[in-house]
């Protein structure tokens, strides 16, 4: 049986506690898409995790898959098993030989094209993700199994490596180094190619992970961003460049989508939202200076003072940089095109306590453009940002003892809480699984429990 998670909006949802509290029920986590531009946290025995790459299980003793539509840096990948090893765990990762590895020029090309994009920059990460499905689907790329075998690797090396000097120095007109040389390439990644081999790291994704559901086994698929900024589905160009919806989960691991709509697919909602990069964003509070396009220094105060309310009761500032996150209100249209393109058979709705003490909650119910009324995100990012998002209020909800309230169950969350989240589960026509109520893992009042 597999469960599915799906980032429902714009990331940071708060996936990695959700694939933590239901992941106890499987026996292997798996990503599928994405690489470590993620950040998922996990809250385990009052420690905090923060993992990158890879998969949440792997703190608790599950096997971890990264499935080939992962694209896989071999340095996080090994930076975060040994920092995990260094506070006593002992992960269990295993990679697709179909993942493609993210090089060092990728990271470099990803940074200078942010630069030069202006406009039109999506405020990557710079950890060179989009670089890497670029020459993926170029046919360019060099996948992990290519780095188990040296006469292949050094074949495709010396094919690509002189185009990406070539596109770093004579496009960009930037100097290279030794991210753009095949010797040290070759040395760095046969040695990298050597570790995976000798601990046993290399999978056939899609055999290996049938097989362990023949078996019987639980497999969870962790999706890792949002559906608003997949390829395909998010508000283009200031997307990622891998599906983050469920269909994602099918081509990134080799599972049919038979075996993946057996199981739960589960739709991960923050309520409230929040951004990190450029783009529109019609329910936004106030804005952020180089990230809300068009920013207006002079937003009024009260729009100010919620954003920041919201920003710091929910810890919205970047884990690296301790810049502002973009905040808004729940865009119920955003989470209407989640649920279709992933068909959410249950929800997680988390940090409703990040909204308590407010005297009222709005939430973006549909948007008007052109005297029009939607329900659901225009097709192209241009018509979305034109978007005047209509809300509907609903009464405040007291700050309360958040912990008491998981343990008790769904019935001792606050009455307004309630009818928001009732609301949320009528306009989505899906049920709520899980209530997130705080970080922690027994801060969370389960309703459904999957794989039961
Ligand atoms: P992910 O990328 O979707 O896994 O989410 P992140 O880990 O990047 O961000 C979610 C943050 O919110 C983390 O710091 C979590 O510990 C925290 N978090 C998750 N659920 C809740 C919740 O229900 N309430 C509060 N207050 N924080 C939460
Ligand atoms: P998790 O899994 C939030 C955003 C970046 C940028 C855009 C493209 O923790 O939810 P990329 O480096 O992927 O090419 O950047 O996507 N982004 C995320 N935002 N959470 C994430 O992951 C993200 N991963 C990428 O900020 O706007
Ligand atoms: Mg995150």
């Amino acid at each position: 049986m597999t469960v599915t998670i799906v980032g429902s909006q714009l990331g940071d949802e708060g996936k990695g506690g959700v694939v933590d509290l239901y992941g106890d029920a499987a026996d292997v986590v798996v990503r599928y898409q994405g690489g470590d531009n993620a950040g998922h946290t996990v809250v385990h025995d009052g420690e905090k995790y923060k993992l990158s790459l890879i998969p949440s299980g792997a703190v608790r003793g599950k096997v971890g898959v990264l499935g080939n539509g992962c694209v896989v840096n071999p340095e996080t990948l090994f930076d975060e098993i040994d920092a995990l090893r260094e506070r006593g765990l002992e992960p269990d990762v295993r990679v697709a030989e179909r993942a493609h590895a993210i090089f060092p020029y990728h990271r470099v090309l990803d940074g200078i094209e942010e630069d030069e994009k202006e406009d039109l920059a999506a405020g990557t990460t710079k950890r060179g993700i989009g670089p890497t499905y670029e020459d993926k689907a170029g046919r360019r790329g060099i996948r992990i199994g290519d780095m188990l075998d040296p006469d292949t690797l050094r074949e495709r090396l010396e094919y690509v490596v002189p185009q990406k000097k070539a596109l770093a120095e004579e496009v960009f007109g930037t100097e290279t180094g030794e991210a753009f040389d095949v010797e040290a390439l070759y040395e760095t990644y046969r040695e990298y190619g050597t570790r995976l081999e000798e601990e046993g790291m290399t999978v056939d994704c899609g055999t290996y992970l049938q097989g362990r559901i023949d078996d019987g086994d639980n497999v969870m698929l962790e999706g890792a961003q949002g559906t608003s900024i997949d390829i395909d589905h998010g508000i283009y160009p200031y997307v990622t460049s891998s599906n983050p919806t469920a269909g994602g989960a099918c081509v990134g691991t080799g599972l049919g989508p038979s075996a993946i709509g057996q199981g739960d697919v589960i739709g991960i909602v923050k309520a409230y939202l929040s951004r990190v990069g450029t783009g529109p964003l019609p329910t936004e509070l106030a804005g952020v200076e180089g990230q809300t396009p068009g920013y207006d220094p002079d937003s009024s105060d009260e729009e100010e003072e919620l954003a920041t309310y919201i920003r710091d009761e929910g810890g919205e500032y970047g884990t690296v940089t301790g810049r502002p996150r973009r905040v808004g209100w729940l865009d119920v249209p955003m989470l209407r095109h989640a649920a279709r393109a992933s068909g959410f058979t249950g929800l997680a709705v988390n940090h409703i306590d990040v909204l308590a003490g407010l005297d009222e909650v709005e939430v973006g119910h549909a948007y008007e453009r052109n005297g029009e009324e939607l329900l659901t995100m225009p097709p192209t990012t241009e018509k979305w940002g034109e978007c005047e998002a209509v809300f509907r209020t609903f009464e405040g909800w007291p700050d309360v003892d958040w912990a008491a309230v998981a343990k008790e169950g769904y019935a001792a969350i606050p009455e307004n809480a309630r009818t928001y989240l009732e609301y949320i589960e009528s306009e989505l026509d899906v049920p709520i699984y899980a209530v997130g109520v705080g970080p922690g893992r027994e801060e969370t009042v389960i309703v459904e429990t999957p794989y039961e």
